[in-house]
């Protein structure tokens, strides 16, 4: 297992899932990735977790990105726990959840922290971009589950730079003003920006969210 760190090509993959074989970068396509491991299924924090995921369809449609679960479950526990999470959160679980019983997928992506738990992956997320490059990398412990709005905030802000050389500042939320990066000299800002900025320093340059009505 090597080391994955971002703006690493993320290492592609083979695995049954609940929508059977995925091959992960043909599975990816063009879209952006969040892929993201739980510790197992019929577990209390992560039906929470999958239900919320399934509910944010429309959001991680909105921005591109493609979801998909893992554990090291099989297909059949994993089809069995749908059918209580679709229940108790009332939802429909529409993304793949792969099944990595031969812990493959897991060992490739560091997901297993033996001193964590030996057999079990930890809360594992990478958001993966549409050039295949590793963006984010977070680990959270099986006793707290994930902030989903931390996610697609954190998308939101990978999107920005990606499509419009702008960084996002401490706390930053959707419709604030953002950083432009320090690659861009300032004299180029107004063209580039032309909603206006604000010199704060010189390496702290502002302007409103560039991709807003
Ligand atoms: C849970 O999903 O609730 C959970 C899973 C493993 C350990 C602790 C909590």
């Amino acid at each position: 297992m090597a080391t994955i760190r971002l703006g690493d090509v993320a290492p592609d993959f083979t695995a049954d899932s609940t929508e059977g074989t995925i091959n992960f970068h043909d599975w990816l396509g063009e879209s952006w990735g969040i892929l993201f491991s739980h510790p197992a299924d019929y577990t209390p924090v992560c039906t929470t977790e999958l239900g919320t995921v399934a509910k944010y369809t429309e959001e991680f449609a909105k921005r591109n990105v493609k979801v998909v679960a893992l554990s090291v479950d099989g297909v059949a526990s994993h089809n069995g726990w749908i059918g209580d999470i679709n229940e108790t959160q009332n939802t429909t679980v529409n993304f793949p959840i792969i099944a990595d019983e031969d812990r493959k997928v897991s060992e490739l992506y560091d997901m297993i922290h033996p001193n964590a738990d030996s057999k079990l992956t930890v809360r594992s997320v990478f958001v993966i971009g549409n050039d295949k490059k590793v963006k984010l990398i977070i680990t959270y412990p099986a006793s707290t589950g994930r902030n989903f709005d931390e996610l697609l905030r954190v998308v939101d802000s990978l999107q920005l730079t990606a499509y419009h050389k702008v960084a996002t500042p401490a706390n930053w939320k959707h419709g604030e003003d953002v950083v432009v990066s320090p690659a861009i000299a300032t004299e180029d800002i107004p063209s580039l920006f032309p909603k206006g900025h604000k010199v704060v320093k010189p390496y702290l340059r502002t302007t409103p969210q560039p991709n807003l009505d």
